[in-house]
């Protein structure tokens, strides 16, 4: 369990610590030295290293998850506060999944084909999506914060 748990928390760590970097220092950092189409290629650039590392981090945080409600024996045994990671953390998987496929993967073809505006619209949609699994990340991180002290 605390091998599980230990795997767990490192993808959490990678996953939500590379968002936080992505929106709220490198984005804006971006905007202020580079004109668009290299700010759309270092965008195409960090997304197809970094991706790869959260597609890393999604299988083992769903396989550790799901392996330790196992030792919980079950959905219905868990703590509640698990129940909420459970729906909460697949809902960010969810986020994720359009983030790469509706997004990540029409900024690659845009960017290699020089079309900046359009590659710029989709870097815009891409940005709100972080945004929300930023914000769905820090309300998960409160609901473990808040069951694990017992207020439910
Ligand atoms: C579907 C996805 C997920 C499942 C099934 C899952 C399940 C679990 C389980 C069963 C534990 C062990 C709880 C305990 O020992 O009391 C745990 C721990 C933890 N999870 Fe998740 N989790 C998921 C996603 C997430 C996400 C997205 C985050 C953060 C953004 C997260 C953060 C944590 C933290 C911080 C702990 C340690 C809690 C502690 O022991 O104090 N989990 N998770």
């Amino acid at each position: 369990m605390i091998f599980l748990k230990l795997f767990h928390l490192l993808s959490v760590v990678l996953w939500v610590g590379g968002m936080f970097f992505a929106y709220v220092v490198l984005r804006p950092a971006a905007v202020e030295t580079l004109q668009p189409p290299e700010r759309l290629r270092l965008w195409d650039a960090v997304f197809r290293r970094f991706l790869h590392w959260v597609w890393g981090a999604v299988v083992v945080l769903l396989v550790s998850g799901m392996v330790m409600i196992r030792f919980f024996g079950g959905v219905a045994n868990s703590p509640t506060f698990v129940q909420a990671m459970l729906v909460l953390g697949t809902l960010m998987v969810a986020v994720f999944a359009l983030v790469y496929f509706t997004g990540y993967r029409k900024l690659k073809a845009l960017v290699a084909a020089q079309q900046w505006p359009e590659a710029g619209k989709v870097l815009g949609k891409i940005r709100q999506l972080v945004a929300l699994n930023l914000a769905l990340s820090i309300v998960t991180l409160c609901a473990v914060a808040l069951g694990r002290a017992g207020y439910f």
